[in-house]
């Protein structure tokens, strides 16, 4: 049968776009522009646009046109797949809405008309603009307790500041606790500044603070990362009393505490910041990726007034300064409450999907936030991840095993699922697909 006329030129226009002769960002003619110019039935050329579309290589805004898709980069909303592989991806944590791109429209319009926008094209402050660090400091206020601008650093997101917290504060060969699974971010960090990580035992993200204490008894361990507010990968929030007891040893052994809070936003009643109860030991690490969008790159660093100077040094050595375009666009979305209705609309659509994965895996087991966009599914064990991911790639969805957050040297046999950035109404199916590969795993 010969090729329909309107996938005979969606392969055309996708062959032009995948080349790179229209590149990401150009504007394709409307609709009606397009059927003349090819002679074609006007719904044919949205045909053509809805399958470019399917395919993930364009973008249709509503009100403004279609676009060409960058293809380096992931998709969230709108289409799901990722353009390399043509897999779902259920690996990486990518929330993100529709209302996004209006978002920044909106925050470059405003930031647009602000007085001094020259100042921006200028090195700033390595530590960022005072004035911005207030902004940022008295937003955080309510979770954190006061913070002092002064020691709260701009960086370039929380990545960022993980590892210039590493660089300045520790050194090579030192020892630093860490969960049996942790944030692979930080495990990079680590191996890169040639630190030592030292698993110490707890209870599904919660780390046993005896268990920390035994090991600096056999080991000069300097400091404790932790993700006390949402653990990532298992959602868990540490109550308070541990709390108490892990800064009991952290006093004891002289540890740096270092509180990863990049998730802490989707926890609605949070208790007490480490950085509140041991501002002398800890740093505070925190971001705006999850809460707002990945792609800007802005995050902070609160860290006891000591520390400052030789962080400053790594900021001056790394970034010289996180931008000023970026930091201004989000303090302005702090202050005209854009920020805190995204974190909102983030725990409400974490909520949303927590129920639908519920829903669907009925009894499996599943570690995580109620809030969350992720989720970690610890088999049975008699099972071996590794065959479950496999299968699941031959149906198209992509997830990860627990390899990448393993610290220990036996990885548990586990799936995580990171569901934050598919279309929702697709999540029940693709969740019912991994249901039912680990219920055939289990009768096989
Ligand atoms: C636990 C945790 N910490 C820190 C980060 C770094 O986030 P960003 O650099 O995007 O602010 C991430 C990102 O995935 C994370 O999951």
């Amino acid at each position: 049968m010969p090729k329909a006329r309107y996938l005979h030129l969606a392969d055309t226009l996708a062959r032009a776009i995948q080349k790179g002769k229209l590149t990401p960002g150009t504007k394709l003619p409307t609709h009606r522009a397009f059927a003349e110019q090819f002679g074609i039935a006007l719904a044919t050329a949205t045909r053509v646009y809805g399958e470019l579309e399917r395919r993930g290589l364009v973008v249709g805004e509503a009100g403004r046109g279609t676009f060409v898709r960058d293809l380096g980069l992931p998709i969230t909303l709108g289409a799901h797949q990722t353009a390399n592989d043509g897999l779902v991806d259920l690996v990486f944590n990518m929330p993100g809405d529709a209302g996004d791109a209006d978002i920044l429209r909106a925050g470059l319009r405003k930031l647009a008309t602000a007085g001094d926008l020259e100042a921006m094209l200028r090195y700033q402050p390595h530590g960022g603009r005072l004035h911005e660090r207030r902004i940022i400091a008295e937003s955080l206020d309510a979770s954190l307790g006061s913070v002092d601008p002064e020691c709260l650093l701009v960086t370039s997101g929380g990545q960022h500041g993980l590892a210039i917290t590493a660089l300045g504060l520790l050194r090579a060969g030192d020892f630093v606790a860490v969960d049996p699974l942790t944030y692979p971010g930080f495990k990079s960090v680590c191996a890169l500044q040639g630190l030592n990580i030292v698993p110490i035992e707890g209870r599904a993200g919660v780390m046993d603070p005896d268990a920390l204490d035994r090991h600096c008894h056999t080991r000069d361990i300097k400091a404790v990362y932790l993700m006390p507010t949402v653990h990532s990968p298992l959602g868990a929030v540490m109550d308070e009393v541990t709390r108490l007891r892990l800064i009991d040893v952290a006093r004891k052994h002289d540890l740096l505490i270092i509180e990863d809070a990049a998730y802490a936003f989707l926890e609605p009643s949070p208790p007490k910041t480490f950085l509140s109860m041991v501002p002398e030991r800890t740093v505070h690490v925190g971001g705006f990726s999850k809460s707002i969008a990945t792609g800007l790159r802005l995050g902070y660093v609160i860290a006891p007034q000591t520390h400052i100077e030789r962080l400053v040094e790594v900021i001056r050595a790394t970034t010289w300064n996180a931008p000023a375009l970026i930091s201004g666009l989000v303090t302005g979305w702090i202050e005209d409450g854009t920020l805190a209705a995204s974190t909102e609309t983030r725990r409400r659509d974490g909520a949303t999907r927590q129920r639908i994965c519920r829903a669907t895996m009925g009894d499996i087991p599943i570690l995580s936030h109620h809030n969350a966009g992720f989720a970690w599914l610890p088999l049975d064990p008699a099972l071996r991840a590794d065959p479950i991911v496999s299968q699941l790639k031959e149906k198209g969805i992509s997830v990860s095993g627990a390899a990448s957050f393993a610290t220990t040297l036996a990885v548990p046999q586990a799936l995580r699922l990171a569901f934050g950035g598919v279309p929702i109404e697709e999540l029940s199916g693709l969740l019912g697909t991994v249901r039912d590969a680990l219920h055939k795993a289990q009768a096989d």
